[in-house]
This record gives C-alpha cells, sequence and structure tokens, in this order.
C-alpha cells in the first residue's frame, strides 16, 4: 500500500485510531436554530464515516447557555440523549471511526457591534467556565464520544485568554503563567472529571496572526505544558482572530472571518498547500523536547495523501486534520487507501463552506450537485465535473 504512514494506528491515552486521518472539526450550520441534533447533521457525520476516516471531532458544541443561533448544543442535559443519538447512528455507519466532540465556550457578540473580552469578565465569573466545561464533558462521556477536545483556539474564550492579546491585569492576564491559568483550570477539571484513562485532546493556535497576539514563541510553550498536564494530542490550527479585523458594516455582528487573521484558520486557494505545517513541526519538536510524546495534528489545506505521507514520514505531525478536504469528498480516505487516489474530488479552497459558516447557513460544498447537503455516494470525479459542467451550463 502507498500510504503506509497514513494507514497506520495511533494511540491517543486508551483508544486506538485506526489511522491517522482526522476529521478536524467544522461547524455545519445543521443543527437547529437552539443547537439540536437534526437528521441532516446525522447524514453529514454518517456520509464522512462511512468514508473510512479515522477520527471525526463532531463540531463545536457550545457549552454555555448563551444564545448562539445553529451551533450544536451540550449547555444542558437535555442535549446528551440526542447527542447519543447522534454518536450511535454514526457508529452504525462505520464503527471503526472513533468519534469525538469539540467543546467549546464563545465570548458573546451582539448586532450593534459589540464584543465581549477577556477584560469584561468579573472574577466570579471564571469558575462559572469552568463548571461549565465539566457539565459538558459529562454529557459527551454519557452519550457515548471516545474522546473530548477542548477548543483553546481561534477566536473562542479559552483561545482568548491564552492569546498575548489577553487584556487583563490580574493573575489571569499578563505573563503565559497567567494566561494559562483558566486553561489550565479548565483541563485540569475536566481531566478529573473524565479520569486519567479518558482520551482529552487540546486544539490550539499555532499563531494568532494579529499584531498583538501570539506567535510561535508563546504556542511552543503552550503546548509543552498542556502536554505535561497530560494532554493525550494537541491539534495546532490558526488565526481566526478578531482584533486586526475592520469593523463590520452597522448592524452587523463582527465576522471573525474577515481580516487577515480570519482568512487563516481555512487558507484559501492563494496560500500554499500544507500551510499551517511550518506551525505544527516546531510545536511538535518543542513537545518532544520537554520529553513528552503527545501526538501533534496539523490541519490547512493538506488536500492530497501524498501530502498527508509527506508530512508523516517526515515527522512533522503525526495526526493529519483534513476538513474542507473530507467534505469535498468524505472518500479521500477509502479512494487513497485502494489506489484510488486520483480519483478524489479534489478540495479548490474556494471557501464557499465558510462563507455559508458566515453567514449562518447550512454549509455545503462547491463540488457537489447543487442543492446537496451531503457528499452524492458514490462520488467518482466524473460526476464532480459533471456536475460542474452542468452548474456553468445554467449560469
Ligand atoms: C465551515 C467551517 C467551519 C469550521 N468550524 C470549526 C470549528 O467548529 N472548530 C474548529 O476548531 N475549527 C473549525 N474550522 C477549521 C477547520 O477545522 C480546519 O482547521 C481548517 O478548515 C483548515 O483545514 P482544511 O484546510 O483541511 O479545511 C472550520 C472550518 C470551516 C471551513
Amino acid at each position: 500500500m502507498e500510504y503506509t504512514n497514513l494507514f497506520s494506528p495511533i494511540k491517543i491515552n486508551n483508544l486506538t485510531l485506526p489511522n491517522r486521518i482526522q476529521r478536524t472539526s467544522m461547524v455545519s450550520g445543521l443543527a437547529t436554530e437552539d443547537g439540536h441534533v437534526t437528521e441532516d447533521l446525522k447524514a453529514r457525520y454518517q456520509r464522512e464515516a462511512k468514508g473510512g476516516v479515522g477520527s471525526i471531532v463532531v463540531e463545536a458544541a457550545v457549552v454555555l447557555p448563551s444564545r448562539s443561533s445553529y451551533n450544536l448544543r451540550i449547555s444542558d442535559d437535555t442535549f446528551t440523549e440526542e447527542l447519543k443519538g447522534l454518536v450511535d447512528s454514526i457508529r452504525q455507519a462505520n464503527p471503526e471511526t472513533k468519534l469525538g466532540i469539540q467543546i467549546m465556550h464563545f465570548l458573546k457578540i451582539a448586532r450593534s457591534g459589540w464584543r465581549q473580552k477577556v477584560t469584561d469578565f468579573k472574577i466570579e465569573d471564571l469558575p462559572v467556565i469552568v463548571e461549565q466545561h465539566v457539565n459538558a464533558a459529562k454529557r459527551a462521556i454519557s452519550a457515548g464520544f471516545d474522546f473530548i477536545e477542548l477548543h483553546m483556539a481561534h477566536a473562542y474564550t479559552l483561545s482568548s485568554f491564552l492569546s498575548l492579546a489577553n487584556g487583563r491585569t490580574d493573575e489571569y492576564g499578563g505573563a503565559l503563567k497567567n494566561r494559562m491559568k483558566l486553561p489550565t483550570e479548565v483541563y485540569e477539571a475536566v481531566r478529573s472529571e473524565a479520569g486519567k484513562n479518558f482520551p482529552l485532546g487540546v486544539r490550539i493556535n499555532g499563531e494568532d496572526f494579529t499584531i498583538k497576539g501570539t506567535t510561535l514563541l508563546q504556542s511552543t510553550q503552550v503546548a509543552k505544558k498542556l502536554a505535561g498536564l497530560g494532554a493525550d494530542y494537541i491539534s495546532v490550527s490558526a488565526g481566526s482572530r478578531f482584533e486586526d479585523a475592520p469593523p463590520p458594516p452597522p448592524d452587523t455582528p463582527p465576522d471573525p472571518m474577515s481580516g487577515y487573521s480570519g482568512h487563516r484558520m481555512s487558507p484559501d486557494w492563494w496560500f500554499p498547500d500544507m500551510t499551517h505545517v511550518y506551525l505544527a513541526e516546531p510545536i511538535r519538536h518543542h513537545v518532544r523536547d520537554g520529553g513528552f510524546d503527545t501526538p501533534v495534528a496539523t490541519a490547512g489545506k493538506i488536500r492530497t495523501p501524498k501530502q498527508a505521507e509527506q508530512i508523516l514520514s517526515e515527522g512533522k505531525a503525526d495526526i493529519i486534520g483534513v476538513c474542507r478536504a473530507l467534505l469535498a469528498d468524505p472518500d479521500w480516505p477509502m479512494k487513497a487507501r485502494e489506489g484510488q487516489a486520483k480519483d478524489i474530488v479534489t478540495c479548490t479552497a474556494c471557501n464557499w463552506c465558510l462563507e455559508a459558516d458566515s453567514r449562518m447557513e447550512k454549509v455545503n460544498c462547491s463540488r457537489w450537485p447543487e442543492g446537496n447537503l451531503i457528499a452524492p455516494s458514490p462520488w467518482p470525479k466524473k460526476d464532480a465535473r459533471a456536475s460542474a459542467l452542468s452548474k456553468t451550463a445554467e449560469t
């Protein structure tokens, strides 16, 4: 087989992922406005699991009760049963794929353009954030997820505490030790709830890509400290911060996907392929230098199995995050394994999917036939070409 590293198993804690391909978290817009699981949402993940991906990190699920339209929720016990239904349905589609869920606390934003900052939290608010993560983790475990990923990347609360742009002047801001205080408290409380044998990963930014934000100098240290705390994997993402983004038009909430940083999370077609590997590699080295063998995941415009294999064989990462490319073609892993890589319907990095997410619409792929909410099955390249031609003819 051509891609031996890519299709070798890897352990995170006691859990064996059957291959190195991880579908990183991707908001789908397929939950109801109140954050409930829908049949479309189940069908999306079932389709992806069927294609042979080693692990799926189900999209960022909100841990706090504040309104957040169309985001999946894990903010109270009433969601546990339906999340269990989601897990069961994905497992039915492919019992081999390991299933995680990303749990996320967000900063509030308003139509007026107002955006909550870490400095807006009173000291007594912070234990509530910890508690919300613990309760969410409890629900994720009851729902049957194999692992949990703590969201400490992008524009959200824990990332904002970690960021150099955190403007607090108390023990939760300033030096790295202080900026890590809340993320560490969350990690330790969730770990204590989940137990030492439950796989618990963390997603961080390798770079914020804002003037005042975190760079590799800080993120390498953050990763090493998380590895020291016992994180079972570290997923390296980038960008999607708001500090440098132009102000939104009147009466429009701020959009994290604007500005330079906003364009770095899911690199557009004009960025080089494997965009963020140069962030994952030094993070991995730093973690190894610290004496930890914590797997490091990289994501960002890794579009072909050949690229993925190269990253692994050069020791630049241990897990390959494939997000938009798996949306475009969920059979990417299966085609790679069966020597059919040439038949993969390639992601064009057009960010049609991301723009739908920014508009709070249902996320789909520009390569699919018009109106589809999942990729066709089977999905050979010739059908994608035919679909593209029919769209051109219509315009
Ligand atoms: C529509 C969309 C939604 C996303 N939602 C999340 C999310 O909920 N949590 C997260 O950590 N990353 C999210 N991402 C980022 C992806 O997980 C991934 O890191 C990024 O797209 C780069 O990988 P790719 O080039 O393989 O798509 C999202 C990306 C897209 C396009």
